[in-house]
């Protein structure tokens, strides 16, 4: 069928932050009325990639629903739900690992910098969690996926397996092709050279979606510029000042070069405050909202438990499909 059916992750670990939106989850809210059949899936299997505390775990799928319900994300035009609910999406992933070797997942980027940071071993599942991307994607014959730049060697490897899969077995899986989202990474406020990350232990490089408008503004204060304090628009050379632009443009809607030419005569340290309020004017509605949807968990769970029934819904058939493709 020619159905154009989009999937994405996104992992419920730590508070939605300003990469995650305007990299992320202000493009899914727009997919929403793009395409046919749109799923968005905590990917709450993939968090145990890494150490998690359960209890707090359990709260983070509840607290990144809210998020993403209060960012636009709607249950009746997309399919909201937790992957660890559908069990479609283990079963696939242990076919397709199955039929990955094992120097093609070493070789992945994102591998090698985890396993060496994590300074042990690693944990298979750091090594296999694209295969179960693979399965994410592939459980509901996704065609188009929106990832970031830093997917795009794991949206290779999904492509590969779907070929793979099609040559032994026949035709089945379309190939799905990824979206990429229009905005560039957001750098981390505190070092540039850095993407902001949900992750990074300096507490004053990532803008949370929940911050007060008290803590945003003195992360923007804290934010590492240069000694030019004219605002202008050159990443390579000047990386703090043009990633407050980039992110200034992006809140607000305007083009770099507007935004540029309205800061004619601000200085960076008064820009780095123009640039917080626009971000706290931007996240004010959904952070009320967020606020507002916490209070509701039976909400937050009913609407996790009827996507996920939606997904499986999808995920059921396809399985069955692979399971007599492979002949088991
Ligand atoms: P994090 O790296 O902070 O843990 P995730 O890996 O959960 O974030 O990413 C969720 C989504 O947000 C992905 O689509 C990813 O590409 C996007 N994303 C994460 N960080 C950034 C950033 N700094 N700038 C733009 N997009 C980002
Ligand atoms: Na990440």
């Amino acid at each position: 069928d020619s159905m154009k059916r989009v999937f994405s992750g996104i992992q419920p670990t730590g508070t939605l932050h300003l990469g995650n939106y305007l990299g992320a989850t202000e493009s899914w809210v727009k997919l929403q009325d793009e395409y046919d059949t749109v799923l968005y899936s905590i990917v709450d299997l993939h968090s145990l990639t890494v150490p998690q505390d359960p209890t707090v775990l359990q709260q983070s799928i509840l607290d990144m629903t809210a998020a993403l319900l209060a960012c636009g994300i709607n249950p009746e035009k997309s399919i909201l739900f937790q992957q660890s609910q559908v069990s479609e999406h283990t079963q696939l992933s242990w076919i397709l690992t199955c039929m990955v070797r094992l120097p093609r997942l070493q070789h992945l980027h994102q591998w090698k910098v985890k396993s060496t940071q994590q300074k042990q071993d690693g944990m298979m599942g750091l090594l296999t969690y694209p295969v179960l991307q693979a399965a994410d994607i592939l459980a509901y014959k996704s065609t188009h996926v929106p990832v970031g730049e830093d997917q795009v060697q794991h949206m290779e490897l999904v492509q590969d397996l779907a070929q793979g899969f099609n040559k032994k077995y026949g035709p089945f899986f379309p190939v799905p092709q990824s979206i990429l989202t229009p905005m560039k990474k957001v750098k981390s406020l505190r070092d540039p050279s850095a993407k902001m990350s949900k992750s990074d232990p300096d507490k004053l490089a990532t803008v949370r979606i929940t911050d007060s408008p008290e803590e945003i503004v003195s992360k923007f204060r804290k934010a590492v510029t240069d000694f030019t304090s004219e605002v202008t628009y050159d990443p390579a050379k000047r990386a703090g000042v043009s990633n407050l632009v980039a992110i200034h443009a992006a809140v607000t809607g305007l083009s770099v070069e507007e935004v540029v030419y309205r800061s004619t005569g601000t200085d960076t340290a008064h820009y780095k405050r123009v640039v917080a309020d626009a971000v706290i004017e931007k996240f004010a509605p959904i952070k009320s909202e967020i606020e507002k949807l916490k209070m509701d968990r039976d909400y937050l769970e009913k609407v996790l438990r009827t996507g996920s029934a939606k997904a499986r819904e999808l995920a059921y058939p396809v399985i069955q499909e692979v399971k007599k493709l492979v002949g088991i």
